[in-house]
Parts: C-alpha cells; structure tokens; sequence
C-alpha cells in the first residue's frame, strides 16, 4: 500500500502500535517527554489523517481546522475530556479511545494506592533511606487495618466496579454513587448511596468520574468537610474532580487523614502546598502504566486509525453518530 496516509502521535507509545502503523502509513512521534503544546500540535497535524493523542492534549475547533484531511482522534487512554468531540462530531471526524484493556491496571493502582495510605509506606520507605530505623518500634508508623473498613466508590462505571470487586478478600463494606443501580455490586453487597452518604461513611473514599461540567470540583471543602476524620481520598481519575485548594487546607487541618493523588489540577504542575506534606501520596498519572496495558493500548489505537485507512469497524467509538 502506498503510504500516503500521515499519522501523528504526540506521544511516545508502545513500539508494537507504531510498527503496525509503519506498515501503511507515514509515522511522526513526539518522542520527547514534554506535551506538545498547541501550536506545535497545529503545526504538525497540517497534512495529516489521523491524530493519536494523550490526556493531556487540548484537541478543540481550532486544532481540527487546522488538518482539513484529518479523519481520526485516537485517543491513547480512556478519558476524552480535553477532545472537543462535539466539534469533531460537526467536522465528520471519528474520535476513539482505549477503554476495558486499562480497567484492570488503573483498579489495581488504585489499591496500590489504598494500601501505601493505610499502611503508611512512603514514609516508611523514607525512614529507613533517611536512618531513622533502629529497632520495630511498638508505636513507629502505625497504619490502619483495611479489612473490615468501608470502600466509597464514586462513579461505578467500569474502573469504579473494578476497584469494588477487588475488595472482596478484604470484608469491607461497599458504597457506591451511581446514577443507576450497578448489579454487579449489588450482587457483591454494595449499596447504591447518596453522595453525602457515601461522604460520611467510608473509610476510603475512591473517584472514578470522568471530567465533565458536572463533576468538575465534586470534591470540595463543602465534601471534605463531610469525610471522616480518619478518610482517605484516592483520586486516580481525573486532577480536576479535586479542588486543590481545598483539599491542601483539609489535609493542613487534618479534616481527613490523607490522600493519593495520580492526578492533578493544572498537569504536570502540582500544587506547592501538597508537594511539602506528608500525608499525601503523589504519582504522575501513571495508573494505567503497565507493560501489559500501554502495548495493548497502543495495538488498540493503531487498529483504530488502520481501520479508518481501510473502511473497518472501529473498537471504542466515541462519536457514531459520524457513521449516520
Ligand atoms: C493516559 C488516562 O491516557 O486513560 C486515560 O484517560 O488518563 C491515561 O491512561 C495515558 O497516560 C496517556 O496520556
């Protein structure tokens, strides 16, 4: 096949989805660990046919009408909210992404995340490079049990379902917030509850939204307030479900008792307050980093832009309405 179908990717994905790219196409790679900013990004999507691109990557109006031949937003992740899928949807262009494959390795950071608050293991790993061990102290690091706790599930779509169910070997109470009732938990004891609810009850307090309007901020001072004392906030979905602000003054006033963050307000940038405290635990969006996960996410968007090349069907279309 001639290769005049031009991709772009902005970043730097698993080999395996760019090698079967090469093979009908002309491939550009951002291979720098930096986003490309917008301008750059309009710059190098002149000529092309498909854009493969990552969370944080402001695709809008603009940068679509900037690449008149552009037929495909692959999305390399689950969350398409910096995609303007409206505007793509207006300019017949086909917006997709990688959800299932990442479920199971953003549930299990979210309890790598669970476990390093309750049993306090940043810290504890800071103690012993620091020097401070000398003998297994009675009081020293004492972190809490999580058998037996309540799970607080916010969004039980698929990542929050998963998260839920891997909590069976552990006896924990399961609340969740949902628009509607989610079976699988119920199946396995969760309890479909008001946010408010589910604020003041559970021990660990999870966030599997996606960005919208509506759950921009849903987590303020008005809901850390809500949470127990001795709660943990993990967010793995998105910064900007958090105020920031708010919950760097929670945490300061020990309102609630930590939090993991793989997520954040104004990415890369993190908030000054929470990089200086120690009952934080900061990740950089790195929950859905597995081997297994980033080669099938990149399999997955480079079948997708192959299949726009060629007429196929798509895997995770977020726009049918394009195809009529
Ligand atoms: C990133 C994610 O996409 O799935 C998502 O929505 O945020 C992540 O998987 C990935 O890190 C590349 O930007």
């Amino acid at each position: 096949m001639q290769k005049k179908w031009q991709v772009l990717i902005t970043l730097d994905i698993p080999e395996i989805g760019i090698r079967m790219l090469k093979e009908c196409c002309k491939v550009e790679v951002n291979k720098k660990d930096v986003a490309l900013s917008k301008k750059e990004i309009i710059a190098k999507l002149r000529d092309k046919y498909a854009l493969c691109c990552g969370a944080e990557d402001v695709i809008d109006a603009e940068v679509m009408d900037s690449a008149p031949n552009l037929k495909i937003i692959a999305r390399y992740g689950v969350g398409y909210d910096k995609v303007d899928v409206k505007a793509a949807t207006k300019r017949k262009i086909l917006v997709t992404n990688t959800p299932e494959v990442l479920t199971d390795a953003v549930a299990e950071m979210t309890w790598c995340l669970l476990f390093c608050l309750a049993r306090r293991i940043v810290e504890a790993d800071n103690f012993v490079r620091k020097g401070k061990f000398k003998r297994s102290g009675p009081e020293s690091l004492l972190g809490i049990d999580i058998r037996g706790k309540t799970l607080g599930i916010i969004g039980a779509g698929k990542i929050g379902t998963a998260v839920a169910k891997k909590s069976t070997g552990f006896n924990m109470d399961i609340l969740y917030c949902e628009v509607v009732k989610n079976n699988e938990l119920e199946k396995i004891g969760g309890k479909k509850v008001e946010l408010n609810y589910l604020l003041k009850h559970a021990d660990f307090v999870s966030l599997h939204v996606p960005l919208t309007s509506k759950t921009t901020h849903l987590v303020g001072e008005r809901e850390l307030n809500i949470m127990k004392k001795t709660a943990y906030l993990i967010n793995t979905s998105r910064g900007k479900v958090v105020d920031e602000v708010a919950l760097a003054k929670a945490l300061n006033g020990k309102q609630i008792a930590g939090a993991a963050l793989d997520v954040y307000e104004n990415e890369p940038q993190i908030n000054r307050e929470l990089l200086g405290m120690r009952n934080v635990i900061l990740t950089p969006h790195i929950s859905s980093a597995t081997k297994e996960t980033r080669d099938k996410m990149s399999i997955m968007v480079a079948k997708d832009c192959i299949a726009v090349l060629k007429g196929e069907k798509l895997s995770h279309l977020v726009n049918p309405e394009v195809l009529g």
